[in-house]
């Protein structure tokens, strides 16, 4: 029978995952400490302090994780490198086992036919780095550089997609401001900074990339939701504007050289958070933060509707649709498959990059295996059946959408969550690392075959 829902030629179709959340062997080989492996063995940090200590196990169990991509019929997978397996001090001496692992990973992915795309930074930062300043200082911007040219040129000859940061706004706001996140800061003047070493990193990486790694795609990563608000009050539609500004233009409008968004200097102005306006800019910087992209990655998975007349006059965000399974995700994100077209053409049609693709999206249920050994996840399988169609609306549009990595493939660590929410299309027993392929993989993998449904 012919797809109703067919997408385009060559799309590719993956999965994602990263190092953190997946690998755990947190000391083996030689690996330094991460600023993720200080938050998590702080007590108090993480729901029920679970550590990804072993997490997936997946350093020992790669070999098994690849024939189960293999399997799935994937075409791609995202995974990160963990920086302090690569240089456990953050820049200096390379430990050669940490490379090896990666290399070979690779050379697995390829022998099963599947192209790798390697995120340089999915947030474990090397400990020693942070305790020299971190994100907020100049240095850790020069380090990753040098973390670049020892991973691009020791894969570059097999890897040919790069991403350079996942999701810089979630280190930026959530490691040095709320501090939900490691290294756990909560100081605005320090989360500013941070972004800007972030993006300037991104840039400088981008042509150590290329000089790398020969016909190389480099892109970045940013999280992108959409926004909107529950009335057409000003300060509601103003609620839109600042986060969207805080989230999403702060890192986008600088990587398409627009400079930062003007309308949040003056908002962090106000709240006191640039005492020296922006003096880490230094000359030259814009222009590198500028470098040309291949592509531009997005993860998207909610929406978010802005109320700022609630009782207090504390700005809320709140969800409209009813508390199902359907229409909520146990996050406590909304499925809201509209948003995906809605963000996909909002960021082609403003933004103009060269191609897109969608570098995570998924639900978190916790369904778990029946005695059969089946995982009946219909409500992942209707999230994701939801999405993939907004996802070729936007394509019908014209957006150049090249591929969609489906985060996740495993189960796994879930940050400040911990093992509580499961994003898995393979459910994980953390017991005995078994793993049962869920029926949304089940789906996925006929999707692909398809290439449609
Ligand atoms: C994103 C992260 C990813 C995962 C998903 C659920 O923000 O990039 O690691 O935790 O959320």
């Amino acid at each position: 029978m012919a797809n109703k829902i067919q997408f385009p030629e060559n799309f590719i179709w993956g999965v994602a995952t990263a190092s953190y959340q997946i690998e755990g062997s947190w000391k083996k080989h030689g690996k330094g400490e991460s600023t993720w492996d200080r938050f998590t063995h702080t007590p108090g940090n993480i729901r029920n302090n679970d550590t990804g200590d072993v997490a997936d196990d997946h350093y020992r169990l790669w070999k098994k994780d690849i024939s189960l991509m293999k399997k799935l019929g994937l075409k791609a997978y995202r995974f990160s490198i963990s920086w302090p397996r690569i240089l456990p001090a953050g820049r200096g001496k390379v430990n050669q086992k940490g490379l090896d692992f990666y290399s070979k990973l690779v050379d697995g992915l390829l022998d099963a036919n599947i192209i790798p795309f390697v995120t340089l930074d999915h947030w474990d930062l090397p400990q020693v780095l942070e305790d020299e300043g971190g994100w907020p200082v100049r240095s850790t911007a020069e380090a990753f550089v040098e973390y670049t040219d020892v991973i691009s040129r020791a894969l570059g000859d097999r890897v040919k997609n790069w991403i350079t940061h996942n999701e810089p706004a979630v280190v930026a706001w959530m490691g040095y401001g709320t501090g939900i996140h490691a290294p756990g800061l909560k100081d605005y003047t320090l989360a500013i900074p941070a972004s800007h070493h972030l993006l300037l990193s991104h840039g400088q990486a981008v042509s150590v990339i290329h000089n790398n790694s020969q016909n190389a795609e480099v892109g970045i990563t940013l999280n992108i939701s959409w926004g909107m608000a529950a009335s057409n009050s000003r300060a509601d539609l103003d609620a839109v504007r600042s986060t969207d500004g805080e989230w999403f233009r702060w890192f986008a409008d600088p990587v398409f050289g627009r400079g930062y968004p003007s309308d949040k200097i003056a908002d962090y102005t106000k709240m006191g958070a640039l005492p020296n306006g922006m003096d880490f800019i230094q000359p030259g910087d814009m222009e590198i933060i500028a470098t040309p992209i291949e592509f531009m990655g997005l993860n998207y998975y909610s929406r978010h509707v802005h109320r700022t007349n609630t009782p207090d006059n504390d700005p809320q965000i709140t969800f409209e649709q009813p508390k199902t399974p359907e229409h909520w995700t146990e996050m406590g994100w909304e499925n809201y498959p509209d948003g995906l077209t809605g963000i996909l053409g909002r960021v082609y049609f403003n933004y103009q990059p060269r191609k897109l693709y969608i570098t995570e999206n998924g639900a978190s249920y916790s369904t778990p295996p029946n005695e059969k050994g089946n995982v009946p996840d219909e409500y992942r399988t209707h999230y994701l059946r939801t999405h993939f169609i907004a996802m070729h609306k936007a394509i019908q549009a014209g957006v150049p959408l090249a591929g969609y990595f489906l985060w996740s493939l495993l189960d796994n660590f879930e940050w400040s969550w911990g093992y509580m929410q499961r994003f898995g299309i393979v459910w994980v027993d953390y017991e005995t690392q078994k793993r049962y392929v869920k029926d949304s993989g089940k789906w996925y993998r006929n999707v692909i075959r398809k290439n449609g449904f």
